[in-house]
Parts: structure tokens; sequence; C-alpha cells
């Protein structure tokens, strides 16, 4: 889609000088404080590969070096979907797929009603790590093998295969100032997956999670049983159970300049007409947020809120959002929608606000720093990948370690070992 090219796509992709890393040449290192975003540092390994230790490298987040040419992005293509049901059980297809009913501009809909008796939560403890979209993969494996090389038979024809929310993440690394990640990096057939891993911090923060943002944690969700049907013909019921075990998910396959992308994210809902665009384009995306009062609100609203909801849909080609603004009391006292191909105009009057060019250049960018660094096919060999605000990113090593994720079912139903009855 042309939107989503630069006019001369990609143009300084390939000239390293713009580029925010670089491997280590054992010379002209130069300190980080220096201004200088390519250092370098030995890495501490804990893999005894036998080889003479490996030298590590650093890529900097910091926006400028992100500032150049919108690059490629091919318009996503849906590749097909899944479900999970409501005790979390995997289904090859979109039996959780719901239609958005639009409310009134002016609602009154109370996103405190069954927190206490109608919600069943998702069990945060349990790490599913990519299992689902290993899952998908493993069940259409026949339609998504390519023709196969020399060098690697049958090999998925991907370079990255990973969830929204992760790349989501990277998107908005480079204005990210609180919250740091853990990304863990394993090739497997030709193909890197990339599986997050809880940090410390946010364990902590999870653990201790104060009573009022468990309930608030809960309006997102009911905001969505507000304005979505089980069927193109019904309407919402707010008096059901509001369960967070089920999902319906789209996989998608895209393109980055040179990185090609196979990945997975949650829908809230599709528009109901049943001549609306084929998916991704007929989603809708739904969203909870404060109601906007003063104008330093609105413009906190653009710089920081447009930006999370603004990476989460652009990803996956989901082209609507709807927002339901609420009050104090948790009422979503009015709505509004926002198309995210015009997120970038609405913003663009913000003092020293974000900029989707530099989300997507890092995000480049960062795809390639792995493609540099994950070199082994080894599905027993994580590389993580590190990140904490104001400073570079940085990686490790670990072989057959609490970080490996790519489970054996996975592993010998793509080698053809097993029937893929998973
Ligand atoms: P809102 O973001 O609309 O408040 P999503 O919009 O990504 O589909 O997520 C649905 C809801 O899940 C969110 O609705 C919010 O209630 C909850 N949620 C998702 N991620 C969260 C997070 N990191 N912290 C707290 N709540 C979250
Ligand atoms: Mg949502």
């Amino acid at each position: 889609m042309d939107h989503h090219r630069s006019r001369s796509p990609n143009s300084r992709y390939h000239n390293h000088h713009h580029s925010a890393y670089r491997r280590e040449r054992g010379h002209g290192r130069r300190n980080h404080s220096d201004g200088d975003p390519l250092t370098h540092h030995r890495d501490q390994l804990d893999v005894k590969t036998g080889q003479t230790p490996l030298r590590s490298q650093t890529l900097s987040t910091r926006k400028d070096l992100y500032e150049r040419d919108f690059p490629l992005y091919r318009q996503p293509v849906e590749v097909g979907c899944f479900s999970l049901d409501s005790q979390r059980r995997f289904f090859n297809d979109g039996r959780q797929m719901r239609y958005y009913v639009e409310p009134d501009k002016n609602p009154n809909f109370d996103l405190k009603d069954g927190y206490k008796d109608r919600y069943v939560r998702r069990d945060e403890n349990v790490k599913e790590k990519l299992d689902h979209i290993l899952r998908w993969i493993l069940a259409n494996k026949e339609t998504l093998k390519s023709k196969g090389t020399a060098d690697s038979p049958r090999a998925l024809d991907v370079d990255f295969v990973t969830w929204r929310g992760h790349l989501t993440k990277l998107l908005t690394t480079p204005y990210e100032t609180k919250e740091g990640w853990l990304l863990a990096a394993t090739k497997f057939n030709g193909t890197v997956y990339i599986s997050e891993v809880e940090t410390e911090a946010a364990r902590i923060e999870r653990e201790k999670r104060p009573e009022r943002n468990k309930e608030m944690m809960y309006w997102g969700y009911k905001f969505e049983q507000y304005t979505c049907a089980d069927n193109a013909d019904s309407l919402p019921d707010p008096s059901g159970v509001v369960n967070t075990n089920e999902a319906f998910c789209t996989v998608v396959q895209t393109r980055l300049a040179d990185h090609k992308l196979l990945f997975s994210g949650e829908v809230d809902c599709r528009d109901k007409d049943p001549n609306a665009p084929p998916p991704p384009a007929c989603y809708v995306e739904l969203k909870t947020s404060p109601e906007i009062c003063t104008p330093k609100q609105r413009s906190n609203f653009h710089r920081f809120k447009l930006l999370k909801w603004w990476a989460q849909s652009f990803l996956p080609g989901v082209p609507r959002i709807v927002a339901g603004f609420k009050d104090h009391d948790g009422v979503v006292v009015s709505t509004e929608t926002f198309l995210v191909s015009k997120v970038s105009q609405l913003i663009k009057n913000e003092y020293n606000c974000w900029r989707p060019t530099v989300c997507m250049n890092f995000c480049c960018d960062f795809l390639s720093f792995v493609k540099a660094i994950v070199t082994e096919n080894d599905h027993s060999l994580v590389y993580l990948f590190s990140w904490e605000p104001y400073k570079d990113v940085t990686y490790s090593v670990h072989r057959d370690s609490q970080y490996s994720f790519l489970p054996r079912w996975f592993i010998d139903g793509m080698s053809g070992n097993q029937e893929s009855h998973h």
C-alpha cells in the first residue's frame, strides 16, 4: 500500500553511516558519553562455545538516530487466525471473533459493573510465551512452508516470528522512559523467534499491583463487552461474564525493509457489515482513556497515549480505533473514532512529540541488529536482548537455560518427526 512507503523507500537503509549499530572492528572504540552511538564492550558469556568469546555490540535507542525516511512497510496480509476459548484452549479458527456495535456518542457505560461477580481473569502467572502462535504455525505448516532451499529444506519463508505486542514495545522504545524490556531470540530452521521475558521490575509491579489498578484493568475489557456482539446480527450483552481468557487473534505477514515478519495479535472486533473490506482492514481496536478536559490533558493524550495506540494498530494494519472516554468513576461518557492513518496529522502541532518514522526505523534497525547477532541455528540457544530506559540495547547468550522457549512438540512437529496433534 502506497501510504506505507516512503517516497524513496528505504533509500538510506543500507548506508551504514546512518545505522545505529556496527560490528566491532577492535579499534576506534569510544565511550558512550561522548555521543557516539556505536559503542561496544566485551560480553559476559555464559555459553561454552569453545570459540573465542563473541564480541558484543550494543544498539542505541536515541531518537535522533532514527530520524530518517520512513522505511518500507508492506501492507500486512492476514494469513490466518486462531481463537482461545474461556479456558484458554487453542482453536485454529475464528470462533471468538466479535462484531462491533457502534455505541451512542454519549453513552453511560458503567465499567465497574460485574468486577466482583462476573469476572474471570486470565492467570498471569502462566507464561505462554509463543506457544499459541507455534500451535498455529504447526497446524498450518503445509501452506506456510516454502519450497525449500538446498541449505534449508522446507523452512518457513519468514525472518521473524513474534507477537504483535513485542513489536509494539520495540516501536515505542525510543520514547519510553519508564519500562525496560527483555526479548529472547532463538534461530530455528533459519527463522528467528522472538519471545518476551518478564523483567524483575515488571514482575514486582504485577505482584504488588494495587487493588484500584486491578479494577481499572477490568474496565478496558468491560468496555469491549458494551460494544461487541457475538454475531453480526446480535447485540452486546453487558449482563454476561467478562472472561479475559477468551481471545481472537489475527496472524499477519508483512515486510519491514528487508525483514520478512510473521506475527500475531489479539483483535477486539470487526465491522459487522459483510461488505466491509477483508481483514485486517475490517478490524476495530477498542480503547478506553480518561476523559479529556484541559488542553494539557489533550496534549498528554496525543504525546503518550496515541503513540501506544498508533503503534499497536499500525503494525497489523488495523485502520480504526474506537475510544471510550471515562470519568473518574469508571463511566464511559463519550466515544470517538480515530483513524490510524490520520494520527500523524493529529499530533503534528504537538511540541516535542513522537514520530512514526523514528518508531519504524528503530524497529527495523533492532531487527537488523538481531539478525547480525543471532546467527547460530539452535533451538536450545537463546540470545537475550535487554534494554532499560536511557541505556543502549545489550545482549547475552544462554544455552539450555531457563530462557529456552521453543517447546519439544514444536521442534519435532516442524521437523516432521511427529503428527501435529497438540
Ligand atoms: P484499555 O487499554 O482500553 O484500557 P487492548 O486494548 O490492548 O486490547 O487491551 C484490553 C484491555 O486490557 C485494556 O483496555 C486494559 O484494560 C487491559 N490491559 C491490557 N494491557 C494492560 C497493561 N499493560 N496494564 C493494564 N491493563 C492492561
Ligand atoms: Mg483494545
